[in-house]
């Protein structure tokens, strides 16, 4: 029996990239446990996610490690095999969140924008 261990995931707004992480590691062994970063632990790592602990952890009933930690456990290579899979290109949880505000932005200067145009027509009146 392989146990695949896997470390270090937030898996807020569970994307495309987590999946493929999640069945890539899932295809080294025979069962894979996924660590899921607390909502503590997020704030120590600066992240600030959007879905809470308790319900990120029902999405990831496994947990998972990509590249962004390379190196970083090569300490424990002495009692596990310590592996790190390339990201799945173009896809962040970052990303999602800043196209997501900028959108909104974007909606807000528009509602302003028609908000004045229609007060400058009602002075007219
Ligand atoms: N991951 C991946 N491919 C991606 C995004 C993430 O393989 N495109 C992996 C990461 O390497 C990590 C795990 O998925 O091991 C959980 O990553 P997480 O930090 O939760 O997601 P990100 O999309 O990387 O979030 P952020 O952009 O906020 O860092």
């Amino acid at each position: 029996m392989t146990t695949v261990v896997t470390y270090g995931g937030t898996f807020d707004l569970f994307h495309i990239g987590h999946v493929r992480l999640l069945k890539r590691l899932r295809g080294l062994g025979d069962r894979l446990v996924v660590g899921l970063s607390s909502d503590e632990f997020n704030s120590v790592k600066n992240k600030n996610a959007i879905i809470p602990y308790e319900d990120r952890r029902e999405n990831a009933s496994i947990f998972a490690m990509g590249a962004d930690w390379i190196g970083k456990f090569d300490d424990l290579q002495d009692v596990v095999r310590v592996v790190s899979l390339s990201r799945t290109q173009d896809v962040s949880t970052t990303e999602l969140k800043t196209a997501s505000s900028e959108i909104r932005n974007e909606k807000n200067r528009q509602i302003q924008s028609l908000a004045s145009h229609l007060r400058r027509l009602i002075e007219k009146l």
